[in-house]
């Protein structure tokens, strides 16, 4: 295969991204532009609003597909594939994105590939970090959703385990919510924590319950709804919210870290597999990342993390995904059409 250029499109929720991604076949992939425009509109609401995230992505999307061209020194000429987040996400947001660039591809005459925007988290990291390939085991942890996959090649994802209720993302943001601090509540919780300390909160561990067992259905499972609770009860008990917040936050990050690294752990010693990769906005947490590093350092595995542009959403994941389903162009793409996840195996 002699180098191809995909130019990819992401507007599933709060960010309008275009990106272009060059690759010749195999593993490696150049990152040629990425452009990302973050909607600030969400942050008076303390969530995205949907209807003024499509209006906003309708203003910006033609001007940050251009800005992705020029900063990559390339023309529509250039592109051989245009690729599209087809979902999930907000369904008003996602057309916006999916109308734009079936508009652009058949007026350029350029193929065109609807892509499953949790498959394209599994890719950003690669872009970052060229090892980050498989075989390995992906933790997926957005504000939507939150998988532990065990990831054999490309293209074939075994599901182990997801969230039974709130994404992990989604709790950062209420218990962010919750301590009085702005959305997204994730880096604010972050930020807190590190002047917290651990001791003075100990909150419960969700699903790392004493006697479960590899053939438990919630082996992998992970729950956040019961560490909410316990926040909230911690809240309302409190004196002095000021002076107790870091170390709320401290003890809810610590909660956080122990269950994933417990349930990734748990998923390298049933698969064996020499690599993790994260993907998705928690990756950009840095408690997260340094106790796994620690705890797959024991069983001499590596973890392989994105830089927060990579990890948040961007269209470069999707170009590169869009890159390894080229072969897929042409057929009809709908918002949330493509689900569920291609290649995915769930239990
Ligand atoms: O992947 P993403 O950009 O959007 C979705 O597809 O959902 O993830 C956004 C989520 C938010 O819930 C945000 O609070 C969280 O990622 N996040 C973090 C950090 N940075 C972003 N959570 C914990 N620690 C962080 N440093
Ligand atoms: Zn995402």
């Amino acid at each position: 295969m002699s180098q191809f250029t995909v130019l990819g499109i992401e507007t599933s929720c709060d960010e309008t991204s275009a990106a272009l991604v060059r690759g010749a076949g195999g593993n490696a992939a150049t990152l040629a532009s990425c452009v990302i425009l973050s909607q600030d509109v969400h942050m008076v609401y303390r969530g995205v609003v949907p209807e003024l995230a499509s209006r906003a992505h309708l203003a910006a999307i033609g001007p940050v597909v251009d800005r992705a061209l020029t900063d990559a020194g390339a023309t529509l000429d250039d592109v051989d594939l245009v690729a599209v987040t087809a979902g999930p996400g907000l369904v008003g947001a996602l057309l916006v994105g999916v109308s734009y660039a079936k508009g652009l591809a058949l007026a350029a005459e350029k193929p065109l590939v609807g892509i499953h925007h949790l498959e394209a988290h599994l890719f950003g990291t690669t872009l970052d970090d060229p090892a980050a390939v498989p075989p390995f085991v992906g933790l997926i942890v957005s504000g939507g959703h939150t998988l532990l996959m065990d990831v054999s090649s490309w293209g074939d994802y075994r599901l182990l385990g997801e969230t039974r209720d709130d994404a992990v993302g989604e709790a950062f943001d209420k218990v962010g919510a919750l301590l009085g601090l702005g959305f997204p509540g994730g880096p604010a919780i972050e930020r807190e924590a590190a002047n917290g300390d651990p001791a003075r909160f100990r909150f419960p561990r969700p699903m790392l319950r004493g006697g479960q067992k590899p053939s438990d259905p919630d082996w992998f499972d992970l729950s956040m709804s019961g560490l909410k609770t316990a926040l909230v009860y911690a809240v309302r008990a409190s004196q002095d919210l000021d002076a107790d917040r870091p170390h709320l936050a401290r003890g809810f990050q610590d909660a956080v870290v122990t269950v994933l690294v417990a349930k990734v752990m748990r998923a390298v010693e049933q698969t064996g597999r020499p690599r993790v990769v994260l993907g998705g906005g928690v990756a950009c947490n840095t408690a997260l990342r340094a106790a796994l590093v620690t705890a797959l350092a024991s069983r001499g595995a590596s973890l392989h993390a994105p830089t927060p542009r990579m990890a948040t959403d961007n269209a470069a994941m999707i170009a590169r995904t869009g890159l390894f389903r080229a072969g897929e162009a042409g057929r009809p793409v709908d918002a949330e059409a493509r689900l569920p996840f291609p290649g995915l195996v769930t239990r």
